[in-house]
Protein backbone atom coordinates (compact mmCIF):
# COMPACT_ATOMS: atom_id res chain seq x y z
CA UNK A 1 0.00 0.00 0.00
CA UNK A 2 1.66 3.43 -1.19
CA UNK A 3 1.20 6.28 1.43
CA UNK A 4 -1.92 8.18 1.08
CA UNK A 5 -0.63 11.39 1.48
CA UNK A 6 2.00 10.50 -1.60
CA UNK A 7 -0.85 9.53 -3.89
CA UNK A 8 -2.39 12.41 -2.93
CA UNK A 9 -0.01 14.92 -3.69
CA UNK A 10 0.35 13.51 -7.36
CA UNK A 11 -3.10 14.09 -7.94
CA UNK A 12 -2.98 17.70 -6.84
CA UNK A 13 0.56 19.31 -7.97
CA UNK A 14 0.74 20.35 -11.05
CA UNK A 15 4.34 19.16 -11.34
CA UNK A 16 4.02 15.50 -11.17
CA UNK A 17 7.75 14.67 -11.97
CA UNK A 18 9.47 14.27 -8.56
CA UNK A 19 6.32 12.84 -7.00
CA UNK A 20 5.98 10.29 -9.79
CA UNK A 21 9.41 9.31 -9.37
CA UNK A 22 8.50 8.14 -5.79
CA UNK A 23 5.44 6.74 -6.32
CA UNK A 24 7.07 4.60 -9.14
CA UNK A 25 9.62 3.02 -6.72
CA UNK A 26 7.23 1.71 -4.17
CA UNK A 27 4.90 0.56 -7.13
CA UNK A 28 7.30 -1.22 -9.25
CA UNK A 29 8.15 -3.87 -6.47
CA UNK A 30 4.10 -4.21 -6.31
CA UNK A 31 2.30 -6.97 -8.79
CA UNK A 32 0.54 -5.72 -12.12
CA UNK A 33 -2.86 -6.74 -10.29
CA UNK A 34 -1.62 -4.22 -7.10
CA UNK A 35 -0.79 -1.56 -9.50
CA UNK A 36 -3.95 -1.66 -11.77
CA UNK A 37 -5.59 -1.74 -8.22
CA UNK A 38 -3.74 1.35 -7.16
CA UNK A 39 -4.28 2.94 -10.60
CA UNK A 40 -8.42 1.86 -10.27
CA UNK A 41 -8.88 3.52 -6.68
CA UNK A 42 -6.81 6.68 -7.52
CA UNK A 43 -8.30 7.67 -10.66
CA UNK A 44 -12.15 7.51 -11.80
CA UNK A 45 -11.47 8.93 -14.83
CA UNK A 46 -9.32 6.06 -16.44
CA UNK A 47 -8.94 3.53 -19.25
CA UNK A 48 -7.24 0.51 -20.74
CA UNK A 49 -5.75 0.66 -23.63
CA UNK A 50 -6.11 -2.37 -25.34
CA UNK A 51 -4.05 -3.52 -28.60
CA UNK A 52 -6.33 -7.27 -29.30
CA UNK A 53 -2.73 -8.60 -28.15
CA UNK A 54 -1.50 -10.36 -25.12
CA UNK A 55 -2.42 -7.10 -23.00
CA UNK A 56 -5.93 -8.79 -22.80
CA UNK A 57 -4.39 -9.36 -19.07
CA UNK A 58 -4.78 -5.86 -18.36
CA UNK A 59 -8.38 -6.80 -18.59
CA UNK A 60 -8.86 -9.61 -16.91
CA UNK A 61 -6.81 -8.54 -13.74
CA UNK A 62 -9.06 -4.83 -13.77
CA UNK A 63 -11.98 -7.12 -14.26
CA UNK A 64 -11.34 -8.42 -10.93
CA UNK A 65 -11.24 -5.28 -9.23
CA UNK A 66 -14.30 -3.99 -10.65
CA UNK A 67 -16.32 -5.02 -13.51
CA UNK A 68 -17.21 -1.14 -14.74
CA UNK A 69 -13.89 -0.46 -16.44
CA UNK A 70 -13.83 1.36 -19.45
CA UNK A 71 -11.22 -0.11 -21.94
CA UNK A 72 -10.61 1.51 -25.62
CA UNK A 73 -8.66 0.16 -28.76
CA UNK A 74 -7.85 2.27 -31.92
CA UNK A 75 -9.60 0.38 -34.77
CA UNK A 76 -6.64 1.48 -37.31
CA UNK A 77 -8.92 -0.25 -40.04
CA UNK A 78 -6.05 -2.34 -40.96
CA UNK A 79 -6.25 -4.80 -38.59
CA UNK A 80 -6.36 -8.51 -39.10
CA UNK A 81 -9.71 -10.72 -38.99
CA UNK A 82 -8.25 -12.44 -36.17
CA UNK A 83 -7.63 -9.63 -33.54
CA UNK A 84 -11.35 -7.68 -34.91
CA UNK A 85 -13.04 -11.31 -34.24
CA UNK A 86 -10.59 -11.59 -30.24
CA UNK A 87 -11.69 -8.20 -29.54
CA UNK A 88 -15.35 -8.89 -29.79
CA UNK A 89 -14.82 -11.96 -27.64
CA UNK A 90 -12.81 -10.43 -25.16
CA UNK A 91 -16.03 -8.00 -24.88
CA UNK A 92 -18.30 -10.77 -24.90
CA UNK A 93 -16.05 -13.06 -22.12
CA UNK A 94 -15.75 -10.60 -19.60
CA UNK A 95 -19.34 -8.47 -20.45
CA UNK A 96 -17.57 -5.26 -20.28
CA UNK A 97 -17.93 -2.68 -23.45
CA UNK A 98 -15.12 -2.37 -25.79
CA UNK A 99 -14.58 1.58 -26.91
CA UNK A 100 -13.32 1.38 -30.39
CA UNK A 101 -11.60 4.29 -31.89
CA UNK A 102 -12.03 5.19 -35.36
CA UNK A 103 -9.55 7.82 -37.61
CA UNK A 104 -11.26 10.72 -39.13
CA UNK A 105 -12.46 9.48 -42.58
CA UNK A 106 -11.60 12.67 -44.31
CA UNK A 107 -7.74 12.13 -43.40
CA UNK A 108 -8.16 8.27 -44.43
CA UNK A 109 -9.52 9.24 -47.96
CA UNK A 110 -6.75 11.70 -48.27
CA UNK A 111 -3.98 10.14 -47.49
CA UNK A 112 -4.98 7.36 -49.66
CA UNK A 113 -5.67 9.28 -52.35
CA UNK A 114 -2.76 11.08 -52.63
CA UNK A 115 -0.25 7.86 -51.60
CA UNK A 116 -2.30 4.80 -52.11
CA UNK A 117 -2.99 2.27 -49.46
CA UNK A 118 0.79 1.16 -48.43
CA UNK A 119 2.93 4.31 -48.44
CA UNK A 120 4.31 3.07 -45.25
CA UNK A 121 6.68 0.62 -47.02
CA UNK A 122 7.49 3.44 -49.03
CA UNK A 123 7.88 6.05 -46.94
CA UNK A 124 7.77 5.09 -43.19
CA UNK A 125 5.15 4.02 -40.66
CA UNK A 126 4.87 8.16 -39.32
CA UNK A 127 2.15 9.28 -41.52
CA UNK A 128 -0.14 6.50 -41.45
CA UNK A 129 0.23 6.09 -37.58
CA UNK A 130 -0.55 9.84 -37.32
CA UNK A 131 -3.64 9.48 -39.20
CA UNK A 132 -5.35 6.11 -38.36
CA UNK A 133 -3.35 5.98 -34.15
CA UNK A 134 -1.80 8.85 -33.39
CA UNK A 135 -5.24 11.67 -33.92
CA UNK A 136 -7.93 9.35 -32.62
CA UNK A 137 -5.76 7.99 -29.49
CA UNK A 138 -5.10 11.83 -28.79
CA UNK A 139 -8.43 12.38 -29.23
CA UNK A 140 -9.60 9.57 -26.59
CA UNK A 141 -6.90 10.78 -24.36
CA UNK A 142 -8.35 14.17 -24.32
CA UNK A 143 -11.02 12.79 -22.13
CA UNK A 144 -9.01 11.41 -19.58
CA UNK A 145 -7.21 11.91 -16.48
CA UNK A 146 -5.06 8.34 -16.56
CA UNK A 147 -4.58 5.67 -18.75
CA UNK A 148 -3.49 2.49 -18.85
CA UNK A 149 -0.99 0.31 -21.50
CA UNK A 150 0.29 -3.17 -21.75
CA UNK A 151 4.47 -1.53 -22.47
CA UNK A 152 6.68 -3.68 -20.87
CA UNK A 153 10.59 -3.48 -20.67
CA UNK A 154 11.38 -6.88 -22.68
CA UNK A 155 9.07 -5.72 -25.38
CA UNK A 156 12.07 -3.45 -26.98
CA UNK A 157 15.67 -3.29 -25.61
CA UNK A 158 15.78 0.06 -27.74
CA UNK A 159 12.87 1.93 -27.06
CA UNK A 160 11.35 0.36 -23.81
CA UNK A 161 14.36 -0.73 -21.34
CA UNK A 162 13.63 2.14 -19.12
CA UNK A 163 9.59 2.32 -18.71
CA UNK A 164 8.42 2.94 -15.11
CA UNK A 165 5.34 1.66 -13.83
CA UNK A 166 3.24 5.17 -13.40
CA UNK A 167 4.55 8.75 -15.96
CA UNK A 168 3.24 11.70 -16.48
CA UNK A 169 2.38 11.46 -19.59
CA UNK A 170 2.95 15.21 -21.47
CA UNK A 171 3.22 14.13 -25.29
CA UNK A 172 -0.71 13.43 -24.28
CA UNK A 173 -1.64 15.70 -21.72
CA UNK A 174 -4.90 17.92 -22.60
CA UNK A 175 -3.87 22.18 -22.73
CA UNK A 176 -3.39 23.04 -18.80
CA UNK A 177 -4.09 19.24 -17.55
CA UNK A 178 -1.62 16.36 -16.89
CA UNK A 179 -2.27 12.90 -17.64
CA UNK A 180 -0.99 9.69 -16.06
CA UNK A 181 0.00 6.45 -17.53
CA UNK A 182 0.08 3.54 -15.85
CA UNK A 183 2.35 0.70 -17.36
CA UNK A 184 1.24 -2.27 -14.96
CA UNK A 185 3.30 -4.86 -16.97
CA UNK A 186 6.34 -2.65 -17.52
CA UNK A 187 8.43 -5.38 -14.80
CA UNK A 188 6.95 -8.52 -16.01
CA UNK A 189 8.51 -10.58 -18.72
CA UNK A 190 6.68 -12.48 -21.84
CA UNK A 191 7.14 -15.68 -19.90
CA UNK A 192 5.08 -14.03 -17.31
CA UNK A 193 2.08 -12.70 -19.40
CA UNK A 194 1.51 -15.89 -20.99
CA UNK A 195 1.95 -17.97 -17.88
CA UNK A 196 -0.36 -15.89 -16.57
CA UNK A 197 -2.79 -15.91 -19.92
CA UNK A 198 -2.54 -19.99 -19.67
CA UNK A 199 -3.02 -20.25 -15.80
CA UNK A 200 -6.34 -18.64 -15.59
CA UNK A 201 -7.48 -19.24 -18.80
CA UNK A 202 -7.42 -16.18 -20.01
CA UNK A 203 -8.87 -15.92 -23.68
CA UNK A 204 -5.81 -14.88 -26.32
CA UNK A 205 -5.57 -13.63 -30.13
CA UNK A 206 -5.39 -17.01 -32.24
CA UNK A 207 -2.57 -15.72 -34.23
CA UNK A 208 -0.28 -16.15 -31.22
CA UNK A 209 -0.84 -19.79 -32.36
CA UNK A 210 1.02 -19.23 -35.72
CA UNK A 211 4.07 -17.30 -34.71
CA UNK A 212 2.88 -13.83 -34.23
CA UNK A 213 4.33 -12.24 -30.88
CA UNK A 214 3.87 -8.72 -31.28
CA UNK A 215 0.88 -7.87 -33.02
CA UNK A 216 -0.20 -4.64 -34.34
CA UNK A 217 -1.98 -3.72 -38.19
CA UNK A 218 -1.92 -5.95 -41.08
CA UNK A 219 0.65 -5.23 -43.25
CA UNK A 220 3.23 -3.67 -40.75
CA UNK A 221 3.12 -7.38 -38.56
CA UNK A 222 4.41 -10.46 -38.96
CA UNK A 223 5.52 -13.79 -37.44
CA UNK A 224 9.17 -14.03 -35.92
CA UNK A 225 10.81 -17.01 -36.21
CA UNK A 226 13.35 -18.73 -33.47
CA UNK A 227 15.81 -16.58 -31.95
CA UNK A 228 14.43 -13.71 -33.43
CA UNK A 229 12.80 -10.45 -30.68
CA UNK A 230 9.83 -9.59 -30.71
CA UNK A 231 9.64 -6.55 -32.72
CA UNK A 232 11.37 -7.35 -35.66
CA UNK A 233 8.05 -8.43 -36.62
CA UNK A 234 6.94 -4.96 -36.91
CA UNK A 235 7.84 -2.62 -39.47
CA UNK A 236 10.54 -4.62 -40.68
CA UNK A 237 11.77 -2.55 -43.27
CA UNK A 238 12.78 -0.13 -40.70
CA UNK A 239 15.56 0.36 -37.96
CA UNK A 240 14.90 -0.79 -34.43
CA UNK A 241 14.89 2.98 -32.89
CA UNK A 242 12.41 3.85 -34.78
CA UNK A 243 10.14 1.36 -34.08
CA UNK A 244 7.41 3.04 -32.28
CA UNK A 245 4.55 4.66 -33.87
CA UNK A 246 4.60 7.56 -31.66
CA UNK A 247 1.57 5.82 -29.05
CA UNK A 248 4.28 5.62 -26.75
CA UNK A 249 6.07 9.00 -27.66
CA UNK A 250 7.75 9.54 -24.24
CA UNK A 251 9.23 6.46 -24.71
CA UNK A 252 11.51 8.38 -27.41
CA UNK A 253 11.85 11.63 -26.09
CA UNK A 254 12.94 9.95 -22.60
S1 LIG B 1 2.89 -0.01 -30.59
O1 LIG B 1 3.09 1.38 -30.18
O2 LIG B 1 4.11 -0.68 -31.02
O3 LIG B 1 1.78 -0.20 -31.51
P1 LIG B 1 2.47 -2.26 -28.86
O4 LIG B 1 1.80 -3.05 -29.92
O5 LIG B 1 3.84 -2.66 -28.46
O6 LIG B 1 2.46 -0.69 -29.21
O7 LIG B 1 1.51 -2.26 -27.59
C1 LIG B 1 1.90 -1.66 -26.37
C2 LIG B 1 0.66 -1.10 -25.72
O8 LIG B 1 0.19 0.03 -26.48
C3 LIG B 1 -0.52 -2.04 -25.69
O9 LIG B 1 -0.46 -2.93 -24.60
C4 LIG B 1 -1.68 -1.08 -25.58
O10 LIG B 1 -1.83 -0.62 -24.27
C5 LIG B 1 -1.21 0.06 -26.47
N1 LIG B 1 -1.70 -0.16 -27.87
C6 LIG B 1 -1.00 -0.57 -28.94
N2 LIG B 1 -1.80 -0.68 -30.02
C7 LIG B 1 -3.03 -0.32 -29.62
C8 LIG B 1 -4.31 -0.24 -30.24
N3 LIG B 1 -4.49 -0.53 -31.54
N4 LIG B 1 -5.37 0.16 -29.51
C9 LIG B 1 -5.23 0.47 -28.20
N5 LIG B 1 -4.06 0.40 -27.55
C10 LIG B 1 -2.97 0.00 -28.24
FE1 LIG C 1 -0.69 2.38 -40.83
FE2 LIG C 1 0.98 0.32 -40.42
FE3 LIG C 1 0.78 2.33 -38.63
FE4 LIG C 1 -1.20 0.56 -38.95
S1 LIG C 1 0.90 0.15 -38.17
S2 LIG C 1 -1.44 2.73 -38.73
S3 LIG C 1 -1.15 0.23 -41.20
S4 LIG C 1 1.59 2.42 -40.74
Amino acid sequence: MLPRNLSKRVRIMGSQALNLVDVDSSLAAKSPLEIIGYALREFDNIAISFSGAEDVVLIDMACRIRKDIEVFSLDTGRLHPETYRFIDRVREHYGIAIELMMPEAAAVEALVREKGLFSFYRDDHKECCGVRKINPLRRKLATLDAWITGQRRDQSPNTRAEIPVIQDDKAFARAGGTLTKFNPLSNWTSQQVWDYIRGNNVPYNELHDRGFISIGCEPCTRPVGPGQHEREGRWWWEEATKKECGLHAVNIES
